[in-house]
This record gives structure tokens, C-alpha cells and sequence, in this order.
């Protein structure tokens, strides 16, 4: 059993908080070490996230208060990159390392533009493939598979993502947050995989963490994924853009999250997260 812990529900006012019988790991969740998808979570307002993920995450914010809106502002671009997608005539997604549900998921943007769109979304994390699949149970135009960014070909032969994908057609494909959980070889294998099996007027959009715009915070910031399995890679703007290699990399090619294509003003504005959209031609 693990101990009790000070961590902080939002609401819990600092009371210490127990942790209750589901939290504890009876379903092979790992709930005694961070995880990305549940720190994450946290981040964005979400309860499915156990005491370990809390710790993480409020580390991160004792770095700097601004990383939750830096999330935030991640799936926000998120949202804008697929509705793109969507009205460029993209009918089909792919959604690697895609987490925890949580509003604006990529189904509902690119049905807000194409009600006929279909995603598949993918995620090494269990507990996302049992909130998922409760989630869109009644959602015949969706599914959510466990599977890992680093075998893509097996994961692009499973006969669940070809029930919706048809690859020999463009698909949009995410990889956004995700990179930065495996190695420099394993992001451009991926990229390079990615490229090689999608039809041209295919999309590639893609994320990930950087030092860049916090430089004197990120070493501290990145402690955040000391316990995860996997740490984090933070990357430059340059090897990001090595990530569109053999793509055409669309305006306003890689910039911080909030810089992609903005709809309107917005009250925030982190630097710590590199975006950009590829078109295979
Ligand atoms: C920070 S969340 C990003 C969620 C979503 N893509 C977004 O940007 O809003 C990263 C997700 O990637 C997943 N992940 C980490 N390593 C992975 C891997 N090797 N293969 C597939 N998913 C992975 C985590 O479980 C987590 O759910």
C-alpha cells in the first residue's frame, strides 16, 4: 500500500490527502510513479491523476506558475492545427501519445468542422486506453488503441486502425507532446516512419518541450519527468525543424505553441513548447 501524502487535490485547501482504495494499484496503472498523460492531467484541470503525478506536476509549477497555461496553450494548437486539417479536406486522424481525454479532443474539433471525421487515437498508457474507450463507447467513428510512437509500423498494421484509416488516402497525423518521451533516434525514426507509409497531401503535427524560451528555469522545469519511465528530452527550435525533413513544412513554420496560427489575442503566452505542421507533397 502506498502512504498517505501532503500532495494538493485542487479544492483540498492543503488538508493532507488520503489515498483512497481506487487509487492504489490494483490495475497495473503504476499509480506509485508519475506518468506523463496523468501529470498532464493535472495540469489541465483533470482528476484522473494519483499522488505521484500530483507531486510532479506541483513541482513544475514551483519551477514556474506558467506551465499549465503552457499546456493548455498546447492543446489549443492542438484544436488549431486539426481543424485545419479539417478544412483542407482531412477526414482521417491518427492521434499518437494522445492522453487523457479532455475538452477539445481531437475528434470533437475535427467534427466541428467535418462531422464525417474519424480518429484513432494511441497511447502506451493504459489508463487512457479505459478512459477513452468509456469515453466514446457509442462513437462508431472513433477508437482508442494501446500502442507506442516507437513501433508504428506494427501499430500502423492493426486491423482496429485500419477499420477507420485508409492509408493509401491523406491522413492527419499527431505526435503532439509526445517526441520529447523517447530518444533523439527513436522521434526521427518516428517522423521518418511516419512520412514513408501516410499518402502525399498527407499532415504531420507535432510538438515538443524545449529550453529555449526558459532558459534559466528549464533544467529545474525538467525534474518534473525525473521518476516518469521515461524522462523528457527538451529540444531546440533547429532540431524540431529536422523533424519536417522531407515534409513542406507549413507558415509559420516551428514556433512556440501559442505563435502557431492564433485565432484571436490571447492572455497567454509560455515559451516552452516548440509546434509545427509538415505537408507531405
Ligand atoms: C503530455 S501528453 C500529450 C497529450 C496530447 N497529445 C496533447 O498534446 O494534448 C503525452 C502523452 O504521450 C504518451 N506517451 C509517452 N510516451 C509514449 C510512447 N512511447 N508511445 C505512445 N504514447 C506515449 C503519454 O502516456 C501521454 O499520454
Amino acid at each position: 500500500m502506498l502512504p498517505p501524502t501532503a500532495t494538493r487535490w485542487p479544492g483540498d485547501e492543503g488538508k493532507h490527502v488520503q489515498q483512497s482504495a481506487n487509487e492504489r494499484d490494483m490495475t497495473g496503472l503504476q499509480a506509485d510513479r508519475p506518468h506523463p498523460a496523468r501529470i498532464y492531467d493535472y495540469w489541465l484541470g483533470g482528476k484522473d491523476n494519483f499522488p505521484p503525478d500530483r507531486v510532479a506536476a506541483e513541482h513544475a509549477i514551483s519551477v514556474s506558475a506558467d506551465i499549465p497555461a503552457a499546456a493548455r496553450e498546447n492543446r489549443a494548437f492542438l484544436q488549431r492545427a486539426v481543424r485545419m486539417c479539417a478544412q483542407q479536406g482531412i477526414r482521417q486522424f491518427i492521434d499518437i501519445g494522445a492522453g487523457l481525454p479532455s475538452p477539445g479532443n481531437v475528434h470533437e474539433a475535427a467534427q466541428s468542422v467535418a462531422p464525417d471525421s474519424r480518429v484513432v487515437y494511441v497511447d502506451n498508457d493504459p489508463i487512457v486506453l479505459t478512459h477513452g474507450r468509456a469515453l466514446l463507447a457509442d462513437n462508431r467513428s472513433t477508437t482508442v488503441l494501446t500502442g507506442d510512437v516507437r513501433e508504428l509500423d506494427e501499430l500502423l498494421d492493426r486491423p482496429e486502425l485500419r477499420a477507420l484509416v485508409d492509408l493509401s488516402q491523406p491522413v492527419a497525423v499527431l505526435l503532439v507532446a509526445v517526441l520529447h518521451f523517447v530518444t533523439d533516434d527513436e522521434a526521427r525514426e518516428a517522423v521518418e516512419k511516419v512520412r514513408s507509409r501516410v499518402a502525399p497531401g498527407s499532415y504531420l503535427l507535432l510538438s515538443n518541450s524545449t529550453h529555449e524560451g526558459n532558459p534559466e528555469r528549464a533544467a529545474a522545469a525538467a525534474k518534473t519527468w525525473d521518476k516518469t519511465a521515461s524522462g523528457i528530452r527538451l529540444r531546440d527550435r533547429a532540431h524540431v525543424e529536422t523533424f519536417f525533413e522531407g515534409w513542406e513544412l507549413l507558415e509559420p513554420g516551428v514556433t512556440f505553441v501559442p505563435l502557431w496560427r492564433p485565432e484571436g489575442p490571447t492572455d497567454q503566452s509560455t515559451r516552452w513548447m516548440y509546434a509545427g505542421v509538415g505537408r507531405k507533397a
